[in-house]
């Protein structure tokens, strides 16, 4: 299930709060629209979304290009792989938007491998046992949470 429109503005003003630069890693990007909404709103990052089905993945590839036109790659990137496995040592900051046995595992992936200082954006789910430096609640239907937090 896609982040709402409301959601994906609610993120996209908190990495704009951020006003940090780089790599912006989507663990579990879907169909793409997070991560492109980011890659538009965000002009100081680029995105990298990881995605494992691959028919989601191929529809953020190709609405990507459509989006962002020319140079898309650049903004960004969707790529199959698994969350758990894959390198969050260059990412700047992680977005994410799963589900509640994913946070556990992925937490603390995240808090081995990100730099301290690094944020983590989590729609929906919160990180067990880490401490949210701000809990943002978005006007969809749902009054879904965003969890914001700085890596230790
Ligand atoms: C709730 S959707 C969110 C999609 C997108 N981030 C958004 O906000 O619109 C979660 C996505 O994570 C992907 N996912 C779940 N487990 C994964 C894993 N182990 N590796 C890669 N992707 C995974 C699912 O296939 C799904 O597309």
């Amino acid at each position: 299930m896609p982040s709402s429109a409301p959601v994906r503005r609610a993120v996209a003003n908190e990495v704009n709060r951020l006003r940090g630069s780089g790599l912006i890693v989507e663990a579990g990007s879907g169909w793409g629209t997070l991560g492109i909404h980011l890659a538009k709103r965000c002009k100081e990052w680029r995105v990298v979304g990881i995605e494992n089905s691959p028919f989601p993945l191929r529809v953020s590839q190709l609405l990507a290009w459509i989006s962002l036109g020319r140079g898309s790659k650049s903004r960004a990137a969707f790529r199959k792989g698994n969350i758990y496995t894959w390198s969050y040592a260059d990412a700047n900051l992680v977005v994410c938007y799963l589900y509640p046995g994913a946070m556990q595992h992925l937490g603390s992936i995240l808090h081995r491998e990100l730099r301290p200082g690094t944020r983590v954006i989590s729609v929906c789910f919160a990180l067990p046992g880490w401490s949210p430096e701000k809990v943002v609640t978005c006007r969809d239907l749902y009054r879904t949470k965003i969890y914001i937090y700085e890596v230790e």
